[in-house]
């Protein structure tokens, strides 16, 4: 199984990319392959549909979406939306590299719940034809994940991490399945 990864915030320390951090020990420790793009690191030119060359980090992220099961994405809360970063890099995708792969969506805001953001970015899932995982994440009040000493501020939020992150890999699994090729039963 190979997940992709896209951490949307552009900004150090974000809360969105820990808790992909932390998603990405759970798969990795259960011998998922994973691309992670941080958004805050790879700097992608803002899209345009004149752009004759696909810029190599483009280049790579499309890559790493079109090989996945399966994606996950994450973003800060923005005025009730999505990260212009995050939107900016969905637009360099489409149907033929997310179509009916399980996308399981995260959002940090500053207040207790990013519900808008997680609303929008489903409905861009929605227009690329991608399938959404049963449960998001939501993580309020801009908290880090963990302390300092990476201690968890709130066990309660990772077991509920811990649930979504369950169902999404079922789902890709499950979903996997499906495009094996069934065994014909002769009859005899
Ligand atoms: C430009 C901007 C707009 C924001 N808009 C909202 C908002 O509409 N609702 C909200 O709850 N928090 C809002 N916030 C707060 C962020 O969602 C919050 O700081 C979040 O934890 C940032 O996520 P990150 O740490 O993953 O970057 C906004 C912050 C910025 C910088």
């Amino acid at each position: 199984m190979h997940i992709a990864m896209i951490a949307g915030s552009n900004r150090q320390n974000a809360t969105s990319t820990s808790v992909l951090r932390y998603i990405e020990t759970i798969l990795k420790a259960r011998n998922i392959q994973v691309s992670f793009i941080d958004l805050a690191v790879v700097r992608l030119p803002l899209f345009s549909p004149d752009a004759e060359d696909v810029h190599p980090e483009a280049d790579f992220m499309i890559r790493s979406v079109k090989q996945a099961d399966g994606l996950i994405l994450a973003t800060p809360e923005y005025h009730g939306s999505i990260s212009g970063s995050l939107k900016n890099a969905l637009d360099y995708l489409d149907n033929s590299h997310v179509a009916g792969k399980p996308v399981l969506t995260v959002s940090s805001a500053g207040g207790r719940l990013g519900v808008s953001s997680l609303v929008h970015l489903q409905s861009i899932i929605r227009n690329l034809h991608g399938i959404l995982s049963p449960e998001w994440i939501s993580i309020g009040d801009g908290h880090p994940l963990f302390d300092r000493d990476g201690a968890p501020r709130d066990p309660e939020i990772l077991q509920r991490i811990d649930q979504a992150v369950e169902q999404f890999i079922e789902l890709v699994r499950k979903l996997g399945n499906d495009t094996q090729p069934r065994k014909v039963m002769m009859e005899s």
